[in-house]
């Protein structure tokens, strides 16, 4: 849609939920995802940020006064009946995910956007993109990632067969649900968003290692097949080392493209026969960068006007929360689970509360 089209149309209202507090580190108990969302609408002509909600009055009224935003709420349900919203970002932790994006459901609104991971549970997730599909709204998760420039060259690459034929991902990250749902989101990106077959896993959890408000593994390995034949490898914890040596590794018939290097370039490949690495030059985009939500948005908000499929789509989300909740699931079953996932609740979550899993304090 070009700018003066834009500048015809109102204004899409959007609102926040979760606004979160300013802070200058953040740190697992908020990042404040909601600045940056609203950052990202605001450099937007087709968006005005109408209204924002936090339990917390004095988070609610700081953002507020930083965005410029008028209508100031302490209980969402409020704001979602009184502000004619048109779109929502949920930027609240992971365990409200669900109940608030069926209440927006409910609202009349044209788009929710969520951060990640999609919810608290399998069950959650999936009850979410099903409200959201009844009432006719468009519904993406803030995987940002997929717009990192390294990420989008390996695609290309992948797509135009420079690696050959795809035959394994892997990725290497700190835990499975909370930083995992990005990296195996970019399995689905690099390999065409096609669904899962099933998934085997085993963890490790003798240390209590909770952020916001989730228990995460200490360490974890989990192999994936997807529909096309693609093997999806994820080894995650390991005491800060990277068995991968990457973030995500692509390794084709002709090929090999690494993301995110430890301790080394964020994009580097090596063809069939080559000894070694290209390293072209991204002039200094990595596969992490605050510019990255800013991106995102645009793209959700563009394809919300156009009625066009966002790669952030729900449906495209779930392939990876289907992974990362049958990966749990096959701790617990101690076997191989197959795909459809056939549970309602967090794997996870239930091994603690029976006891089943039982980690030592962090502090003991
Ligand atoms: N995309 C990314 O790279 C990325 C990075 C960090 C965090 N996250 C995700 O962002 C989400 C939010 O994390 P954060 O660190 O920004 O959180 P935060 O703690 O900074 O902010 C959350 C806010 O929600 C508010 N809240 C709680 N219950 C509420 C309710 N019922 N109604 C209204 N407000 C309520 C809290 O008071 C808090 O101010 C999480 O899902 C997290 O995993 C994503």
């Amino acid at each position: 849609m070009r700018k003066g089209e834009v500048e015809q149309m109102s204004k899409l209202r959007v609102g926040i939920i979760g606004t979160g507090k300013k802070k200058e580190r953040p740190d697992r108990l908020g990042y404040a995802m909601a600045y940056s969302h609203a950052a990202a609408y605001q450099a937007l002509d087709s968006c005005e940020i109408a209204a924002c909600a936090d339990i917390v009055e004095e988070n609610a009224r700081a953002f507020a006064e930083f965005h410029g935003v008028k209508n100031v709420y302490t209980d969402y349900h409020k704001m979602l009946a009184e502000a004619e919203l048109d779109m929502v970002s949920i930027c609240a932790w992971v365990p409200l995910h669900e109940a608030m994006a069926l209440d927006v459901c409910k609202a009349g609104v044209k788009a929710i956007h969520c951060e990640k991971p999609m919810a608290f549970t399998w069950g959650g997730a999936r009850r979410m993109v099903a409200a959201a599909k009844e009432a006719g709204i468009h519904l993406t998760f803030n995987h940002q990632r997929r717009y990192a420039r390294p990420y989008v060259m390996a695609k290309k690459m992948v797509d135009e067969g420079a690696i050959g034929d795809l035959v394994r991902l892997e990725c290497g990250c700190k835990d499975v649900f909370d930083s995992g749902t990005h990296f195996i989101d970019i399995f689905s990106l690099l390999n065409g968003d096609q669904p899962a077959k099933w998934v085997l896993g085993q963890f490790d959890y003798r240390e209590e290692n909770v952020i916001f408000g989730d228990h995460l593994e200490n360490q974890q390995v989990v192999l994936t097949e997807y529909e096309n034949g693609v093997f999806g490898l994820i080894m995650t914890g390991a005491g800060g080392k990277s068995p991968v040596g990457c973030m995500n590794k692509a390794i084709g018939t002709d090929g090999v493209i690494e993301m995110g290097v430890v301790d080394g370039p964020h994009f580097r490949y090596r063809l069939a026969g080559q000894k070694e690495w290209t390293v072209p030059d991204l002039q200094g985009a990595t596969i992490h960068a605050p510019g990255l939500i800013k991106i995102a948005i645009a793209d959700v908000v563009a394809c919300l006007l156009e009625g066009r499929k966002c790669q952030l789509d729900a449906g495209n989300a779930l392939i990876a929360t289907e992974i990362i909740f049958g990966a749990y699931e096959s701790c617990r079953r101690r076997g191989r689970v197959d795909f459809p996932l056939d549970i309602e609740d967090n794997p996870f979550a239930a091994m603690i509360a029976s006891g089943d899993l039982k980690p030592r304090p962090k502090d003991a």
